[in-house]
């Protein structure tokens, strides 16, 4: 099986991203390419996103707090970036508000805290989640989880009984727009229709699915309508530091936010305090305007690329990769393993191999072709766990995590090629004995490594301030 290849628009956006040619260290002592399949934990900057920050700093200055033209213009940038990145999920001005903030964990940090529960409501969560979209609901409220199938789908009939068990007591369902372990895309608007109907809203961690698939929030008034969505820009090709939470404005029209300070507030007197209307009440402090730039230059950037030819490519690179990885002898794939069904998930492949660690599977990856993978749980534990206890898997008893690959807009054939071609010669025993566990980090390196990480790059570098 052969990947189609890849339009040449990606091909294009391929050359925009930063960092593909920074060349790695390995045990053979020849440098190679970094081959980035770890874009679930954190994508590189789009060239795009860094030339936009470049002109920003030109005009960087207060936001909403100067009266320069400079500061003008940067809160103008501000707010401009709130609509680019309102419209990028389909929010309505008139319903919806963007929140920037500093990532998809702290977006549902203050959605948690800004949620206003009855006595005796309830949150559902999945057993999908990623820690933050389970541990920040623990804080206001019971969570019950629905559970997963041994594939890692949503049960979607324990939701439906869930909702029945708890009727007319389920203020919010948590749920993730794509799994950041194995790729599942529950049916994020089928589920909403059904929690609408039981009188509860629904939130989408869309962390992994906003660089992947469009994203359409609805009319409120739409039962399939989506009431928030949180994302991260450092998972979204734009890694300075902000993500949003975009949702109905209504919910933030009241009460106090998480964080107080200068900004959120209209009027301060020793006894009062009058909160500011708008997002500006969830963004107390100045603001991380070059990042909210940032993620609004990566979603403009990601449009005119086309989410549906982002997701065209990744599909048929998922189905070569898991077609490609089930022959190699002794590896165990997780999730959906059908290669037909790779339009369905999103190129976030879960795996072990047997009789080796996942992180020494991970840190040969690494030392032998420059190739990062993330291995582990994933801060998805109970998933994981669930996925572990498959009784069709082979990989050892009391196997404590996996490795993952997963892909980015720019992610080639080639680079899987090489990943698979590692992972024939692994399975093989050909680097049986030459790797060793690091005293210090408990991680696994070749054997008399002694490159330091700082060799690829060093504070010490920053050219010195001329002497006065
Ligand atoms: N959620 C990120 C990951 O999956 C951190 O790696």
């Amino acid at each position: 099986m052969s990947v189609i290849a890849a339009p040449s628009a990606l091909d294009a956006a391929r050359a925009q991203i930063v960092g593909l040619d920074t060349p790695l260290p390995r045990r053979d002592g020849a440098p190679g390419p970094a081959i980035n399949l770890d874009n679930a934990a954190t994508t590189p900057p789009l060239r795009q996103v860094q030339a936009t920050v470049e002109r920003f700093l030109g005009v960087y200055s207060s936001v909403h707090r100067g009266a320069g033209l400079k500061s003008q213009a940067a809160s103008a940038a501000y707010e401009e970036a709130r609509t680019v990145v309102g419209r990028f999920v389909g929010a309505r001005p008139d319903q919806h508000q963007v929140i920037f903030t500093r990532n998809t964990t702290e977006a549902l940090n203050i959605l948690a805290h800004r949620l206003v529960l009855a006595p005796g409501q309830v949150i559902i969560s999945t057993e999908l989640e990623h820690h933050s979209n389970d541990l920040p609901w623990r804080g206001v409220a019971p969570v019950v989880h629905v559970q997963a199938t041994a594939e890692g789908a949503l049960d979607e009939a324990h939701y439906a009984a869930l909702l029945h068990q708890y009727a007319g007591r389920v203020r919010l369902v948590a749920v993730t727009g794509a799994s950041n372990v194995t790729g599942y895309v529950p049916p994020i608007h089928r589920l909403a229709t059904l929690a609408h109907a039981h009188g509860a809203e629904l939130v989408v961690d869309a962390a992994q699915l906003a660089p992947h698939r469009p994203i359409n929030l609805g009319d409120l008034a739409d039962p399939a309508h989506l009431d928030y969505v949180a994302l991260s820009g450092h998972k979204l090709y734009a890694p300075y530091g902000a993500g949003a939470l975009i949702g109905r404005a209504d919910t933030f029209a009241l009460g106090a936010p998480l964080l107080a300070g200068g900004g959120s507030v209209r009027r301060v007197t020793p006894r009062i305090v009058d909160w500011a209307d708008g997002p500006a009440r969830d963004e107390a402090g100045t603001p991380n305007a070059v990042g909210a730039i940032a993620l609004a230059a990566a979603c403009l950037a990601l449009e005119a690329l086309g989410l549906e030819t982002i997701a065209a490519h990744e599909a048929a690179l998922t189905a070569y990769t898991l077609d490609q990885l089930a022959r190699v002898p002794g590896l165990w794939l997780y999730g959906d393993p059908d290669p037909a069904k790779a339009e369905t998930r999103l190129g976030v492949i879960p795996f072990c191999l047997d009789g080796y660690d996942p992180h020494l599977v991970a840190a040969i990856l690494s030392y032998e072709a420059g190739i990062a993978v993330r291995s582990g749980s994933f801060c998805a534990q109970p998933y994981v766990r669930r996925l572990l206890k498959l009784e069709h898997a082979g990989c050892e008893q009391g196997q404590q995590g996996l490795v993952r690959a997963s892909f980015g807009l720019y992610t080639t054939e080639a680079e899987v090629a090489q990943m698979v071609s590692v992972l024939h010669a692994l399975a093989a025993g050909d680097y049986d004995g030459l790797y060793e566990r690091n005293a210090t980090n408990g991680g696994f390196q070749p054997l008399g490594w002694n490159e330091a990480p700082q060799t690829l790059f060093q504070l010490g570098g920053v050219p010195a301030l001329a002497q006065g």
